[in-house]
């Protein structure tokens, strides 16, 4: 079946690199000519009248470096339960959204997101709409793909972030706790933790323990090294013990981590007897340009996207398979998280350099 109208939304948390996503789907669908419609706030532009518009190359002028995205997102706006203000608390909307996507004349979805997203696209696609997948989180922990663009953003972000607490550490002689995004995996902070030279990272995958990174920091301080740099990420959890949460998971939004960066950096005061401060970089990880590696990433993601559109091949997500960007089935892909092996190269050369996660 030829394709001619297709339409793009973005869903879940914002990552840097969405905006590129979007500008190389709309060009290169426009020059081969596939019409695309930009679908506003996720689903919502399926489940709601007037919630898109057709995207030409002069709306995307310009957008490449731009953070967020210019169609807006949202991370719980499940149309399969959508969360409603009535006592069901959510309603089914899919078949809404399937009728939505025939009336608009779409021939096909290019939807860009994350687990969650990518999971709600997998449900569509096995409903026969045609779709196809492009991989969106900072966390950098989806499956079948080496990178998503948004992390190499964050990390830089994180790392700069570490350089300069860094100097203000070693003025006063301080632990410096920095907490960091990653709910289930410790991507961004293992990676920002050995480019900013940290002396410890936690990150979900390894269970820690504070007396070991607060003799590591001991050690330190005996020969000569006042100041420590401690990075967390936000979803690690001391052996035996619990996430830590803002906001459990209700009405279709996931949990809300928070807070572990203050209770490390408390505890390793008292045990160290130095002064300590914390630090949460948060939603500064997701916002600003993307880098260089994220524009060149999201704009392959895009391009191949349309690619697969164009050649009828449906229910994948694009992928970076280095150096090559490739298709997989979501099949293979959804209800997985990508966490860091505990085999990985990066972590066991940290741990030669001398850097603990407090295993
Ligand atoms: O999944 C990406 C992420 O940045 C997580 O690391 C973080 O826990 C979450 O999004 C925060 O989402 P929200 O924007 O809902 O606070």
């Amino acid at each position: 079946m030829p394709v001619n109208r297709i339409g793009v939304l973005t869903g879940g948390g914002d990552a840097p690199g969405l905006n590129a996503v979007i500008r190389a789907v709309v060009k290169s669908a426009c020059n081969s000519g596939i019409e695309v419609v930009g679908l506003e706030d996720s689903f919502d532009g399926l489940i709601e009248p007037g919630r898109s518009r057709v995207l030409t190359p002069r709306d995307v002028r310009g957008i490449m470096r731009l953070g967020g995205t210019i169609l807006g997102t949202v991370n719980h706006g499940n149309p399969f339960a959508y969360p409603v203000q009535t006592s069901e608390g959510t309603r089914d909307y899919s078949d809404r959204c399937i009728e939505m996507f025939h009336k608009m004349g779409l021939d096909a979805l290019v939807v860009i997101g994350g687990d969650g997203t990518l999971a709600i696209a997998h449900r569509f696609f096995q409903r026969g709409i045609p779709l196809v997948g492009v991989p969106k989180t900072i966390d950098n922990d989806i499956v079948g793909t080496t990178n998503c663009f948004g992390f190499d953003t964050a990390v830089a972000f994180a790392t700069d972030a570490i350089d300069r607490l860094h100097t203000t550490a070693e003025a006063h002689r301080r632990i410096i706790v920095v907490e960091v995004m990653g709910r289930y995996a410790g991507w961004i902070a293992l990676y920002a933790g050995v480019a900013g030279g940290a002396d410890a990272i936690l990150i979900p995958e390894i269970p820690f323990e504070l007396a070991k990174v607060a003799e590591r920091l001991r050690e330190r301080d005996r020969w000569g090294a006042h100041f420590s740099i401690v990075v967390v990420a936000e979803g690690a959890v001391p052996k035996g013990g619990k996430i830590a949460l803002i906001e459990e998971a209700k009405d279709g939004r996931v949990e809300r981590l928070g807070g572990i960066g203050a209770k490390v950096a408390e505890v390793l005061g008292r045990m160290t007897g130095k002064e300590t401060r914390s630090v949460v970089l948060g939603h500064l990880q997701r916002g600003g340009a993307p880098t260089s590696f994220d524009r060149v990433l999201a704009t392959r993601f895009g391009g191949k996207a349309v690619e697969l559109v164009r050649q009828g091949i449906f229910g994948q997500m694009v992928a970076f398979a280095p150096p090559d960007i490739i298709g997989r089935p979501l099949d293979e892909i959804v209800g997985k998280t990508r966490t860091v092996p505990l085999d990985s190269d990066v972590l066991r050369t940290a741990k030669a350099l001398g850097m603990t996660f407090g295993d």
